[in-house]
This record gives structure tokens, sequence and C-alpha cells, in this order.
């Protein structure tokens, strides 16, 4: 059988890669530490279950959903706007539910890129931008490197000299931490409006912020509204990646084509995880942050102490972020002969190069691991490293 050029021409999906690496391990009964996939082990908020389950018994929970989101959901998106970054929303025309924010980003490009046109895509960066979004939309992603010395921040100077559709962006930014301020984003949606191009500003990680850090939302900044669309997902801040979903918002034509494409491949998120999902963005109405996503932060918080401390003590150079619950450590050698050594002592990092070729020199911890397991790693990594 033969396949499409559409996906020959693409990677493996780096995850999937080591997926299949972790349950060939795991079937052998080994004792394995993963920071390798951003899958928060933390459950979510009991709270948040405990609306599921009545969400359940709600008649008529089993029937479809609409493809845009249950008109109660996408009012607790713009209610969470309103609290948490102090934007009016209009929930007819501005937001979207997604299945997963994932998805939100393969299928907005195919509403507004044709084949050929160019997308610009972060190196490194997660995968779904270029492979998801502009490969598989027969789009063509052209990358600009986020560097060290440049806080892992795009060149302004540079993209403004480029061509393009959709540019992407994401902080706080998976794999490197970095953030922006409102600055940097206000900057972004002048370009993108002088340059007639849209940005799909990908914020899965505003919650997850540490020293007193606030991530702001493109749509806060003066003309962001004209040029953005936003995706945020409940599967970091409420630990429900597994429930799938997230949502959209922004400019209302591009809610709109996003939601045009949608209407024609699936039927939303089921109706008891929106209202799961409701419930949890409107906790943010009593307590903005709520105690639950305080809680998590400082778990992750005192991970990154653990896992620091033990590195700067075998002589990596690692610092806790201001956002993200990555830690992105520049290991001085190639990432993947790095990450294996790793591997054969049975701790599994993400080398850099699974985000791109910007990545090699680097490898992703996700610090979704509890405490003594990242103390048992550090023991492991002396012995591997030392
Ligand atoms: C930067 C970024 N965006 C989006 C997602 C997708 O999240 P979701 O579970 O909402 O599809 C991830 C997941 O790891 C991510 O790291």
């Amino acid at each position: 059988m033969k396949y499409s050029r559409r996906l020959d021409s693409l990677p493996q999906y780096p995850f999937a890669k080591l997926d299949s690496i972790l349950r060939e391990k795991k079937a052998r009964g080994v004792d394995l530490i993963s920071f390798g996939i951003g899958d928060p082990d933390l459950p979510p908020p009991d709270f948040v279950n405990e609306e599921l389950r009545q969400a359940l018994k709600t008649p008529g929970s089993h029937n479809y959903p609409s493809s845009e989101g249950e008109s109660f959901f996408r009012k607790a998106v713009a209610e969470w706007y309103r609290r948490r970054f102090n934007v009016e929303l209009n929930p007819d025309t501005d937001v979207c539910a997604l299945i997963g924010s994932k998805e939100g980003i393969a299928n907005v490009i195919r509403a507004f890129v044709n084949p050929g046109e160019q997308v610009l895509t972060p190196n490194p960066s997660y995968p779904v931008y270029e492979h998801g979004a502009a490969l598989l939309n027969e789009a063509h992603p052209r990358s600009f490197n986020l560097r060290d010395t440049e806080g892992f921040r795009p060149n302004l100077e540079n993209i403004a000299k480029e061509d393009f559709k959709f540019l992407f962006l994401n902080y706080p930014n998976n794999p490197t931490s970095a953030v922006v301020d409102e600055d940097f984003l206000q900057q972004v949606s002048r370009l993108a409006d002088e340059k007639g191009a849209l940005i799909c500003y990908d914020n899965a990680y505003s919650e997850l912020t540490f020293k007193g850090y606030k991530a702001p939302s493109i749509l806060q900044v003066p003309g962001g509204m004209d040029v953005a669309i936003e995706f945020h997902s409940c599967s970091k801040t409420f630990s429900m990646a597994g429930y799938r979903i997230g949502f959209a918002a922004g400019n209302p034509e591009i809610i709109k084509g996003l939601k045009a494409i949608k209407s024609q491949v699936d039927s939303g998120p089921p109706k008891f995880i929106q209202q799961a999902a409701a419930r949890a963005l409107l906790s943010y109405v009593n307590s903005n942050p709520p105690k639950e996503v305080l809680d998590r932060l400082s778990v992750y918080e005192r991970r990154f102490m653990i896992l620091t401390n033990g590195l700067k003590e075998i002589g990596y150079n690692a610092s806790m972020p201001l956002g993200t619950f990555y830690l992105w450590v520049n290991v001085g050698e190639n990432s993947e002969s790095f990450a294996s050594k790793l591997l054969e002592r049975d701790v599994v990092v993400t080398p850099g190069t699974a985000f791109g070729s910007e990545g090699d020199g680097y490898v992703r911890f996700s610090l979704t691991v509890p405490d003594i397991s990242i103390e048992e790693a550090l023991v492991r990594m002396r012995d591997a490293l030392g």
C-alpha cells in the first residue's frame, strides 16, 4: 500500500518514537524514570472530577456536542479571560472549544493557508507547528531560531524580512521555558499587522509560572485581537491531559475559519468533559489563581529545586525557570548521545533535537515525576555521567 506524499513527507512524531522505547522497556519490567513527555502525573483537582461525575448524570450529556463547543463552555472561557487577563470576549464569536489545543493548532492553518504558502515556526519548538500544522496542510514551513543569547525569543528584525501567512509563537515556551512580556507581544502584533499575516499564539502554559511572573495573553495588548488566535489547554493547568479539552480565543474572523474547518471534521469535546472544564475555569472567579492550581505550582517548584541542585552538583548549569514544567539544559554535547547515556541507566529525557536542529546540545526534562524518583534519577545520572 502506498501512503500519500503528504504523509511520506512527515518524520515520525518524536514522542511516538520515545513512547515505543518506553513501552518495550516497561514490558521487560524495567524500573524507568521518565522525564520524557509533558504529561502531568498529578491528578486533576477533586472538584473537577466531582463535576464530571455530576455531568455524566445530566440528561443529554451523552448526545453529540456541537463542534464549536457548548454555549456554557464558551461563556466560561470568556469569564476566565475577563478574570485572568482583563480581556472581554464575545463567547459566540471569539471562542471555540477544542479536543485539546493540539488539534486546533493543526486545524486553523487549513482555514487560511494554501499549499506552498509560507508559515514561520520557531526552532526549537513543539513539533506540531511544523509537522501537524504546516506539512500536513502542504504549507511551506520556514523556521526561525530561538537562541539562548537572545532569551530564546525570535529576532524580530529578521522576521520582518520574511513573507509569511502565519507566525507560530509559544510562551511560556516548550521546550526552552522562556517567557515574554506584553511589550514583546505588542511588537509582534504590530509586525504581523504590517505584514498582513496572522499569529498563532500558543499559551498552553500560561498558568504554570513561578516567582511572581504572570504570563500575558496576546489578546490583551493593543492590536493583538486584530491579528491573533490564542490557544489554551486544560491539560497542564488542571492536569486534564487525557480528558482532551482546550480552547481557542481571538480574532472573530480567525475563529470563524477554525470553526468552519472543525465543523467538517469533528463534533467537539464530549459535553460532560466541557462541563468539568468549565467548572475548572470558573474556579478562577473566586480566587485567581485557585488554591488547586497554586498547590500544583508548589509541587513543580519543589521538583525544580531538587533537579536543578542535583544537576549543578554533577556539573551542569541549571536554574529554575519562570514558566512551564520543563527544564532545558545545555549538556555541552550531542543531545541524542547524552540522552542515550541516560537511557542506558533507565532515565528518560527528551533530546533537544526532537524539537528541531537548534535543540542540539540540549535535553529537556519534564518535571512530571515525583520527588523521590527525581532523587533516584540523580543517583543514576551521577553514575552515568561521572
Ligand atoms: C506548547 C504546547 N502546545 C500545545 C500542547 C497540546 O496540548 P493539548 O493537550 O491541549 O492538546 C502541548 C502539549 O504538550 C504543548 O507543549
